[in-house]
């Protein structure tokens, strides 16, 4: 585990994020959890920055400079030649200023080992220059500076350490989602004066000790099952009763197949509320998706984080008896009813992962639109099919009253935009009042890729192994090869397996 993740590990205790940096309790959502944590992470990052600075008594130090002077001082050592990787976005002018850059390269003792250039993605008239070399901290520090003051272009180092240090931590193997466990307010309701449970300590006890098992709960473990009470089943058969009346009519094709698979293969039922374990193994047969059991409300990174690897962070306890239609937080009805049966499409299920790639490392402005996308899609999209609308939101499919309210003619519907939707302010004590509708999950998908492709790229892209279930950083030329290498078996495979069935049906 690196220092980061250690680190990260002690604040592992602190069980709410939010509340123990003052976040309201009332105020639950992922979009203002994620708007809080951009604040708080700006506020550290800054502190972060004018501590390093003063320490190194060189307050004109840039944040790349900041970073490299950090770590040599790590690891004591700034005249060793040490393996870097350089962006240059020269500037205007094509490669002409590419000479005196690698003049400064040799200047500084520096070893090339590639260049590569290529046509800056939202300026076609720069250049973007790849350097990997061969050179010591100090020198680089020079280096970067001679090139700030020739005015050569803006440089970004390129290095896996220094994305972790740089950019927001954040899981690189399933097992890591054991850090991912933040919750945004405390799991006890006794935090909330308005939630129903606020006053019922039988209500908080039971709402303890099934949090537990999710803090318990370990990377590789068996979701420890739960005896729900006659109280809690009879909750869940309320509410359970009345949406299924709803669905034929109100949830998009592929919820309605896949309920009635929940029903026959994974004890869905009016008297029955299924298992999480049960669930996660016939999600995992389906699309791949797992479930990890989640004591409440998570912050918008670690939630998000969860989809990278196909794991669905998932509350395991009942509502409230008192408000069956009605709960302030996800819980096992929201889960189970609204966001299960739509996972275990293969085409959402990719969605879904697409979304926690693009959250992963990014700055925390980006990760308020990611969660806002999240918001009108996962919880509260509709999609368009046969030429009607239906819901495929889990939001809408838990909830008997927004779900008859979304297909109504009171709110608005709007195409999913991913630019426009990213921004869109939304409603977290009432329905909505705007709906966004997808064509499809593919097209959502497509679209969405464009969007953070065109309007959020990153300073490093990922890519997620299925095999080893890990998320690699593709940071350098080597690793992308590496990366294609292995992805053209698979081609190769593929193209066997056309050749072959061209064959048979030509015989
Ligand atoms: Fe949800």
């Amino acid at each position: 585990m690196d220092k980061l993740a250690a680190t990260r590990a002690k604040k592992f205790s602190i069980k709410s994020y939010s509340v123990e940096h003052g976040y309201p309790n009332r105020r639950r959502s992922l979009v203002g959890d994620a708007k809080f944590e951009t604040v708080k992470n700006r506020e550290a990052k800054l502190s972060w920055l004018q501590e390093s600075r003063s320490s190194s008594q060189d307050f004109d130090l840039s944040e790349e400079e900041v970073i490299v002077v950090n770590e040599s001082k790590e690891d004591n050592d700034y005249t060793s030649l040490k393996k870097s990787s350089l962006l240059i976005t020269l500037k205007e002018g094509g490669l002409a200023d590419l000479p005196r850059v690698l003049k400064l390269v040799q200047a500084s003792k520096g070893v090339i080992e590639h260049v590569e250039s290529r046509r800056n993605e939202s300026d076609k008239g720069r250049f973007d220059i790849f350097l990997s070399l061969m050179i010591a901290s100090q020198s680089l520090l020079s280096l970067m500076r001679a090139i700030r003051q020739g005015n050569l272009g803006e440089i970004s180092i390129l290095r896996e350490k220094l994305i972790s240090v740089r950019d927001p931590w954040f899981p690189r193997h399933i097992s890591d989602l054991d850090f991912c466990t933040h919750l945004m307010t405390k799991y006890e309701p006794e935090l909330d004066a308005d939630h129903p449970g606020f006053s019922d300590k039988v209500y908080r006890a039971r709402r303890m000790e099934i949090a537990n098992i999710a803090f318990e709960y370990r990377y590789g473990d068996v979701i420890p099952r739960v005896n729900y009470t006659a109280s809690e089943i009879e909750v869940w058969g309320t509410v359970y009763r009345e949406l299924v009346k709803l669905f034929p009519t109100h949830a998009c094709a592929k919820h309605r197949e896949v309920f009635a698979v929940l029903e026959k293969e994974c004890g869905y039922a009016p008297n029955n509320i299924p298992q999480l374990e049960d669930v996660s193994r016939f999600l995992k047969k389906r699309t791949g998706f797992t479930i990890r059991p989640a004591a409440g409300l998570l912050t918008a990174r670690d939630f998000l984080a969860s989809l990278s690897f196909r794991v669905f962070q998932t509350t395991q306890y009942m509502r409230h008896p008192s408000n069956p239609h009605h709960s302030p937080e996800p819980d096992a009805i929201h889960e189970l009813l609204g966001h299960i049966p739509i996972l275990a499409d293969e085409s959402f299920a990719d969605f879904s992962q697409e979304i926690g790639l693009a959250s992963l490392g990014a700055s925390d402005e980006d990760l308020e639109k990611f969660a806002t996308l999240y918001w009108f899609t996962v919880e509260f999209g509709l999609c368009r099919e046969n030429g009607q609308i239906r819901a495929y939101g889990a939001g809408l499919l838990s909830s008997f009253g927004e779900l008859k309210h979304s297909l109504s003619d009171k709110p608005e519907l709007r195409n999913f935009e991913p630019e426009k939707t990213a921004i869109q302010p939304y409603q977290d004590l009432d329905y909505q009042d705007i709906y966004y509708v997808a064509e499809s999950f593919d097209d959502a998908k497509e679209k969405f890729r464009k969007y953070v492709a065109e309007k959020l790229p990153r300073r490093f892209d990922v890519y997620f192994d299925p095999f080893t279930d890990r998320v690699h950083v593709v940071d350098s030329v080597n690793k992308l090869e590496r990366l294609i290498s292995k992805l053209s078996n698979d081609v190769h495979t593929l193209n066997s397996c056309a050749r072959k069935l061209k064959k048979h049906s030509e015989e």
